[in-house]
């Protein structure tokens, strides 16, 4: 994951990027696009911004095949910057105990 500095100011707003973790619940060679920011940073788009950003690197630089995302189905702004960031919904299912909805892009 990378931490994530806002342009004009340099602060600290959070971390987004790229996971990859060996009990992911779809596929033991799929990696996780995340994000987490600090509350005072929300609703500028900033996540979307740190989504699409880390899944090109995802594609262009690593190569990767496929990029998924995985949340609470509850988690409604998560699931928006999914949307945003073009992962499309792709069903739900269960990770560490959660009901999970799961989202994906494929390199094509
Ligand atoms: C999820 C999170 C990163 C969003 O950050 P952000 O920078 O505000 O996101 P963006 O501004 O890029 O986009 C948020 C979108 O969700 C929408 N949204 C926000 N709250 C919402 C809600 N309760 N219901 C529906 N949509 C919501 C916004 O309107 C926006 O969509 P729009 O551009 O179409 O209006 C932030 O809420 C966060 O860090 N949450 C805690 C950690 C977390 O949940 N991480 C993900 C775990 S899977």
């Amino acid at each position: 994951m990378w931490a994530v500095e806002h342009g004009a100011t340099g602060a600290f707003v959070g971390f987004a990027g790229l996971l990859r973790q060996e009990d992911r619940p779809e596929g033991e060679h799929e990696t996780e696009v995340g994000w987490r920011l600090d509350r005072s940073f929300w609703g500028q788009g900033l996540a979307t911004e740190g989504a699409r950003a880390s899944q090109r690197h995802g594609f262009e630089a690593l190569e990767l095949e496929r990029i998924i995302s995985i949340t609470v189905p509850e988690n409604a702004a998560s699931r928006r910057v999914m949307e945003k960031a073009g992962l499309t919904f792709r069903g739900e299912t269960s990770w560490r105990g959660y009901g999970v909805v799961w989202y994906a892009a494929d390199r094509e």
